[in-house]
């Protein structure tokens, strides 16, 4: 099949995502968020944000198949997120998925959340090299990953030791009095203070670190740093300069980002680099991979912000790759698995 008609269906964390692409061509994604009812929790609440993809479903599938002009009769096959993510929060999305193919008769793939970051940049970009770096960098995740074919072939090459960069920025806007979720927030007061205020701590960048955490990160010991930098300042009675304290963690964490995705490249021997995932739609992180790719001779592929984060077309649009390279539906019995390990690509 050249062009499949895929329609993702999203629902890992607190987006209900539902995508629609013929092939690489994007025709829907439409997105129902409870982001709001979890902003007084400071974090996503498992059982709200279940019951808000229960109650959003199928408002947002009417939503894009209006969008998309198609009915469901044309689709060819429908693909879901089966891990990794909040079980409670897969399911809702797994089970509306496996009753829909089944009342239409199509056939359904369980598909990784995490390859999807990778895969959306077909949508814009188009189809991607024969091989690539990708670094993923979401709310609970951080990976350097190899790329072969999209469909069949993801290695990773190393991942956090402890934070997921979104989770530092997560738990640093917590430090700084911001709201959740801390990512946009602190990209946005970071663009009024100075990167260079304060010289925070580049886990694991250290010669001896290097040699055998070549490609994993470390965020962990960066937040503690934040932390004490800020309790330092409040014991002195002094205030807390936020957006100097917000540009100089981004900084830390861009720096170490950029840094180990272009020695990544090198390693590879590549000269393509993707980045997807919800931090990838970081100012400062797609700035300073710019000027580092530039410098190093590396194409870099970008998706825009808005498919950065949780969404239904990066479902859909892996959905479309793993169908045109003939790979089989996922089993009737096809369950969400929350700890689904980023090289297993189709469920
Ligand atoms: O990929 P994603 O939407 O969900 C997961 O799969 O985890 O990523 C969500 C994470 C959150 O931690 C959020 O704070 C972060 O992405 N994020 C950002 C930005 N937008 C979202 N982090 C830094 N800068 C941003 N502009
Ligand atoms: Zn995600």
């Amino acid at each position: 099949m050249s062009e499949p008609l895929v329609l993702g269906i999203e629902s890992s964390c607190d987006e209900t995502g539902v995508g629609i692409v013929a092939g690489t061509t994007l025709l829907a994604n439409e997105v129902a968020s409870s982001v709001d009812e979890h902003v007084r929790f400071g974090g996503v609440v498992p059982e709200v944000a279940s019951r808000a993809h229960l109650q959003a479903f199928v408002p947002t599938l009417r939503r894009a198949l209006a969008t998309a002009d198609v009915d469901l009769s044309q689709i060819d096959a429908i693909s879901v997120t089966a891990g990794p993510g909040l079980m409670g929060a897969l399911v809702v999305g797994v089970a509306a998925a496996k009753t829909l193919a089944a009342a239409i008769g199509k056939p359904l793939y369980g598909v990784n959340h995490l390859v999807g970051h990778v895969a959306v940049d077909v949508v814009e970009h188009g189809p991607l090299p024969p091989e690539c770096v990708a670094l993923l960098v979401s709310g609970g995740h951080t990976s350097l990953l190899r790329v072969g074919d999209i469909a069949t072939d993801v290695q990773e090459l190393g991942s956090t030791i402890d934070d997921a960069a979104g989770e530092a920025y997560d738990k640093v806007a917590r430090i700084l009095g911001l709201p959740y979720p801390g990512g946009p927030v602190i990209d946005k007061a970071a663009a009024d203070g100075d990167p260079r205020a304060i010289a925070f701590p580049r886990g694991l960048t250290s010669q001896r670190d290097l040699d055998k955490h070549r490609f994993d990160f470390s965020f962990s010991g960066l937040k503690t740093a934040v932390a004490r930098w800020v309790e330092t300042r409040e014991l002195d009675g002094l205030d807390v300069p936020v957006a100097d304290v917000a540009a100089s963690f981004q900084e830390a964490v861009c720096d170490v980002l950029t840094a180990k995705a272009v020695e990544a490249c090198r390693f590879v021997g590549t000269d393509q680099m993707l980045i997807g995932g919800g931090v990838a739609a970081n100012s400062r992180l797609r700035g300073l991979l710019e000027e580092r790719c530039a410098a190093a001779g590396i194409t870099l592929r970008r998706p825009r912000p808005g498919l950065c984060t949780d969404n239904g077309a990066m479902i859909a649009a892996l959905g479309a790759q793993v169908v045109q390279a003939g790979l089989p539906p996922s089993p009737a019995d096809l369950g969400a698995d929350s700890g689904l390990p980023v090289t297993k690509i189709v469920v």
